[in-house]
């Protein structure tokens, strides 16, 4: 009893003194060009509030699950720029440092990945890269604002944290890593090639790669769906319903599984005739232009000699990307990013968008915000480890876009040299980044559902990379978690394993919710 009351005692002095050290440090005076906005203990169990974040970056608060120092800055990155920077400080710390990405065309700090890794006893860092909320209005007239956004406050918050950690810690980091998806996966990638120092490990989820000519590619949806009023438009209860169910019925069974999970859909070549109306049939067809318009949809986009600027939306994903490209509404990011970055017009009229749009969006290149390297040698050759996933129903990214680049950087070696520094998971039945019918979550990110699953390699992606960057143990496949409803407190449905690219996930027998009825081959 008397020595539980000694650790007690022991404990409350730790936290105590933690909490003396973290309101005595001095961040501003370790980081060129920073201003103190935020120093603060936070206690395990808090839920911090935001009043001043931008309300389009929808984070108005978070739970915070580890006693930690909160800090955050204002940095400058130029005479006329600056980021907005967090640093969270766990006192249980592991050694190990990590950054988090952004996304969209964002300026939003991601909170929630803050806590998820500083509660797993990573000191991590998050900025607004650059700017605040969804949109693109601040980046208008401030070319900085966009150098930024493509590269600059990543690399600038991995700098101030490394520094602000052995400063805090007394003791620098062991390891580095990043942690992002979609624009984050770009960030991940890019810093790979730009800074090939600031990281031992990253984790690149559906990576916005190529980026100028994924802008252009998402602007073009509009043009292709016409808006939501025209003649040909198709509406979203179409596409969710029996166009939809077309996809699963050409599509699905090629694993040879029929759960509504399409494993590849790369093997499905979805021919929309099926559904042209034939007779007098009127419900549940579709016209003649309303056929191209999908042929148009699941076709490589390319120039008209042939050049490719971006690859096909993959089948399957049309139930979320109803939502916002096939929306028959300008997809608000490209538009933004035409409007303020590319043009510095905001007359610009995304019904207008053509060919001459994509040359420009890929030739003026802001900020060398492209990410499309054909190799990382810096990266690859200090030791770096690299691993993206994708979802196989991301209704935001092409799929195709990752097996692309991932073939891309892979060259002329072999997929086993490759396989070395850089791995490539397909989740199937996964949206843009999470969600969606398949077995998506991975600890990919600080979503309510990644707190089900524990911190364990196969089945977080953070923690496999973590085991490849300490242990040089590799991860094979990526497990991933389908929680009834999504909802963590109700059980696991179904776990899947998510094979490596180029291995597909084939059914072999069995219950379909079973690793042993799968095969990656
Ligand atoms: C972003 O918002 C923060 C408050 O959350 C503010 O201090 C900062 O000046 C803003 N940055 C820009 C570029 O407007
Ligand atoms: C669609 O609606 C917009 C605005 O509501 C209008 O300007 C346009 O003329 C309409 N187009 C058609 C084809 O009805
Ligand atoms: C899951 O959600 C569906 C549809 O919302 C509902 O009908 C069902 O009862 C839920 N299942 C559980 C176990 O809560």
């Amino acid at each position: 009893m008397l020595g539980f009351l000694i650790y007690l005692a022991h404990l409350a002095d730790a936290s105590s003194s933690f909490e003396q050290a973290c309101l005595a440090f001095r961040p501003e005076t370790i980081v060129p060009g920073a201003t103190r906005n935020i120093l603060d203990y936070v206690r395990s169990g808090t839920t911090l509030t935001f009043p001043d974040n931008d309300a389009t970056c929808n984070r108005g608060s978070q739970i915070v699950s580890a006693n930690l120092c909160r800090i955050a800055l204002s940095i400058e990155t130029s005479p006329e720029s600056s980021i907005t920077f967090e640093a969270w400080l766990p006192e249980t710390w592991t050694g190990r440092f990590l950054a988090t990405g952004n996304g969209g065309i964002d300026g939003c700090i991601k909170y929630e990945d803050l806590a998820y890794t500083s509660s797993n006893s990573f000191a991590a860092v998050g900025s607004n890269n650059g700017k605040n909320g969804t949109g693109g209005v601040p980046f208008y007239n401030h070319p900085e604002t966009v150098v930024d956004f493509a590269w600059r406050s990543l690399h600038t918050s991995v700098q101030a944290g490394k520094a602000m950690v052995e400063a805090f810690y007394e003791k620098p980091h062991t390891n580095s890593y990043y942690l992002g998806c979609s624009l984050g996966g770009r960030q991940g990638i890019d810093n790979a090639d730009k800074f090939p120092e600031d990281f031992d490990g990253i984790v690149a989820g559906a990576p916005g790669v190529d980026f100028n000519n994924l802008v252009s590619w998402r602007a073009r949806f509009f043009t292709v769906t016409g808006a939501i009023n025209s003649s040909d438009f198709i509406p979203a209860t179409a596409w969710k319903t029996w166009i939809h169910d077309e996809v699963l019925k050409q599509c699905d069974a090629v694993d040879g599984a029929e759960d509504g999970i399409i494993e590849d859909p790369a093997l499905c070549a979805f021919d929309p005739s099926t559904l042209r109306c034939e007779g007098d049939e009127s419900t549940n067809c579709l016209n003649n232009k309303q056929v191209e318009q999908l042929r148009t949809i699941f076709s490589d986009y390319r120039y008209p000699d042939g050049e490719l600027i971006f690859p096909a939306m993959q089948p399957g994903s049309e139930v979320g990307a109803v939502d916002r490209l096939y929306a028959g509404a300008p997809f608000a990011y490209s538009v933004d990013w035409f409007k303020y970055v590319i043009y510095n017009n905001p007359a610009w009229d995304a019904a207008t968008y053509d060919f001459a749009d994509a040359r420009t969006s890929e030739s003026s290149n802001p900020g060398n915000i492209r990410t499309y390297p054909a190799s990382l040698p810096g990266f690859e050759s200090r030791g770096g480890k690299i691993l993206m996933y994708h979802g196989q129903q991301d209704n935001q990214i092409t799929t195709y876009n990752t097996n692309r680049f991932y073939e891309h950087i892979k060259g002329s070696r072999t997929y086993e040299q490759i396989d070395e520094w850089m791995r490539y998971f397909r989740i199937s039945g996964m949206n843009h980044c999470n969600s969606g019918p398949g077995a998506w979550v991975l600890g990919q990110a600080g979503n309510a559902a990644s707190a089900g699953v524990p911190f364990e390699a196969p089945g977080n992606v953070l923690r496999a990379m973590v085991d490849w960057v300490e242990k040089g143990v590799a991860p094979e496949y990526v497990e991933g978690t389908k929680f009834v409803n999504d909802t963590v407190s109700l059980g696991v449905n179904f776990k899947r394993r998510h094979c490596r690219y180029p291995l597909r996930n084939v059914y072999i027998g069995g219950d379909y919710g079973h690793h042993a009825s799968w095969k990656c081959i």
